[in-house]
């Protein structure tokens, strides 16, 4: 059987690291866009060195590379740094989209594109992927722009709307729990309590797009973790099962922040679709916090 080629885009981002895990030993033939963090040494695959905020660099390194599924993952994926440099997050996250479509145009070639539950406005909650999203900041903006995109390419595509990872940083970028761990090491972790989610482990979004090379489905697909919560009572979780001091977690509102940009107060998500189409189950938040704390104590948490 033909060995397929899979070309990787943001392969050192927090989750880019679970789906390299994810994919090695399948019998692939990966490649993985290299920019400015390291890549894991001890895995097998074919670094292709790109600054996709310069048009035509892409082009040059992957140049005679005509991969079977291309896994676009890189973005400008910080919301306050988008809203602060709106031009560079329109540079990376819609104009290397449009320029990998226009790359990789191959009528066989599958493009899978990682997107996010914040292109909606959050007025209501548990979406489904018939609701309209209604982006309100730069960074969802810019990534339901690059969505479109996608759309309008026409051919075999996948959209994945993941909701807030969380689960072990394998580079140098934590995530969410990560950094509520960390403020508690400090001190104090203030979160908000009107900001609801469906908080998604890394492993089983990385499992998810790993089914999605393989899968037929073509279009968007949303997937979440098993539970809404607000992100307040995702650290009153992570402070209980860690063993830290419950006070230190500090409830407050987004109101009371004064943030000068708009930020969705539910944007929870139904994954019914994923879960019938890549048989995928996402665990419980109580489980996901374990399986994280587990992982940063081996790593030796300084608490
Ligand atoms: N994290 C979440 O909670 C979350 C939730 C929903 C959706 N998502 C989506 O999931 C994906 C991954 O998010 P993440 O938080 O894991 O990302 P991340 O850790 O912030 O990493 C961003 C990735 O994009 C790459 N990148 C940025 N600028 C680049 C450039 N100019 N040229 C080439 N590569 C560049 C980075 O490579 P270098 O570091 O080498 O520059 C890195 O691999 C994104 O598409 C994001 O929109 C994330």
């Amino acid at each position: 059987m033909k060995q397929l080629k899979i070309f990787i885009t943001g392969a050192s981002s927090f989750l880019g690291l679970h789906v390299l895990n994810h994919l090695q030993g399948k019998g692939y033939d990966v490649y993985a866009l290299r920019h400015a963090a390291p890549l894991p040494k001890t895995h097998h695959f074919n670094a292709v060195d790109a600054d996709l905020e310069e048009s035509g660099s892409i082009a040059l390194a992957a140049k005679g590379i005509y991969p079977d599924v291309v896994l676009h993952i890189a973005a400008l994926a910080q919301t306050e740094l988008c809203e602060k440099e709106p031009e560079r997050a329109r540079r990376i996250n819609v104009d290397a989209t449009s320029e990998l479509l226009k790359l990789f145009s191959s009528e066989s070639t599958r493009f899978i594109y990682v997107s996010t539950d914040l292109v909606f406005d959050g007025l209501r909650g548990n979406y489904n992927e018939s609701d309209m999203p209604n982006p309100l900041m730069v960074y969802a903006k810019t990534k339901f722009e690059a969505e479109e995109l996608v759309k309008a390419w026409g051919k075999n595509h996948a959209i994945i709307r993941v909701a807030l990872l969380y689960g072990p940083a394998l580079g140098r970028k934590q995530s969410f729990a990560g950094w509520i761990e960390s403020s508690l090491e400090k001190g104090k972790a203030t979160l908000f309590k009107d900001e609801f989610r469906t908080p998604l482990y890394v492993e089983d979004a990385a499992n998810a797009l790993v089914r999605l090379i393989d899968s037929n489905f073509c279009g968007v697909m949303h997937l979440g973790g098993a539970d809404r919560c607000s992100r307040y009572e995702f650290g009153v979780e992570l402070a209980r099962q860690g063993g830290y001091e419950l006070s230190n977690i500090c409830g407050t509102n987004i109101k009371d922040a004064q943030l000068n940009y708009y930020r969705p107060p539910d944007v929870s998500l139904d994954s019914s679709l994923a879960k019938k189409n890549l048989g995928i189950v996402p665990i419980s938040i109580k489980e996901g916090i374990g399986r994280y704390l587990l992982f940063s104590e081996k790593r030796g948490s300084s608490k």
